[in-house]
């Protein structure tokens, strides 16, 4: 019996390899984001069993959306990939300015991004997720050990009570909630070219497998807990990052 996942931010990166996965097991996928022509591309190329909807998850009215778009077409959904998210200073460096003001803006932004974008995906689709279901959240190693400024970290870490409560809200149906952060993943649009090889090869040897994270990396692990066998986990926090997080 085929499932349907919503994955958002399944565009491109993390997303679209976790949709494509999906996909192969014969799974249904709806992918969501903001650019309608990224998402129609993707679309196309993850083939019949793909479908999308553009949507901004930084407002209550995309989550509205995508919960709407999901009853009208498959009844409700099965598995929620909350994917979308980033670092707002990798993306707008020059708004992500000294000062007061700056580390506002910053601030807000990045929790807008990444807290945000999951909270009303997740809250909107709750009451149409199929008992049994699989809410899965995308936090970070960031959330560990930082990145920076604080609060890209912080906005993934904020994801790990959410993940929490949620299980313990959805737990009686069989529904598992739980958190996936990766270490260092290249080839996804994250980094923008803001990545030196410097730094690549700093976080590289910070790996016990001595690479890079892929996309696929993290769609084998979303894979596996939306399987039944994973059934009894949930509330948990699932690094995969090849040992990085100590740093050596
Ligand atoms: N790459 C890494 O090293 C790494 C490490 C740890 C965690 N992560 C996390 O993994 C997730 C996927 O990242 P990625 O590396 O695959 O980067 P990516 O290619 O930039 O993917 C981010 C996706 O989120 C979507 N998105 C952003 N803002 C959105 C919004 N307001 N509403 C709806 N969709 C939105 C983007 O599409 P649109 O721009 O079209 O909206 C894009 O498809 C993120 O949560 C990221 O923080 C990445």
């Amino acid at each position: 019996m085929p499932r349907t996942a919503v994955i958002s931010g399944g565009g491109t990166g993390i997303g679209y390899a976790v949709a494509e996965r999906f996909v192969a097991a014969g799974d249904r996928v709806v992918i969501t984001g903001r650019r309608e022509d990224v998402l129609r591309a993707s679309a196309e190329q993850l083939g019949d069993g793909a479908a999308y909807i553009a949507a901004d998850l930084r407002e209550p009215e995309g989550g509205r959306r995508v919960a709407d778009f999901l009853t009208d077409q498959y009844g409700g959904v099965d598995i929620v990939a909350a994917c979308a998210g980033g670092n707002i200073e990798l993306q707008e460096p020059e708004r992500s300015e000294e000062g007061l003001e700056g580390a506002s803006w910053t601030w807000t932004e990045n929790l807008r991004l990444n807290v945000m974008t999951a909270v009303h995906l997740v809250e909107a689709v709750k009451p149409v997720v199929a008992d049994g279901g699989r809410i899965l959240l995308f936090s970070s190693i960031a959330a560990y050990r930082g990145s920076g400024t604080g609060s890209y970290g912080a906005s993934k870490a904020a994801l790990h009570p959410y993940a929490i409560d949620l299980s313990a809200q959805l737990g009686s149906r069989g529904v598992t909630v739980n958190a996936i952060a990766p270490g260092y993943i290249e080839a996804t649009e994250f980094f923008a070219d803001r990545m030196t090889e410097q730094r690549r090869q700093t976080v590289i040897a910070q790996t016990h497998d001595k690479r890079a994270g892929t996309p696929a990396d993290v769609a084998e692990l979303a894979f596996w807990l939306a399987e039944p066998g994973a059934g009894h986990v949930t509330a948990q926090i699932v690094q995969v990052n090849g040992g990085a997080l100590p740093g050596r």
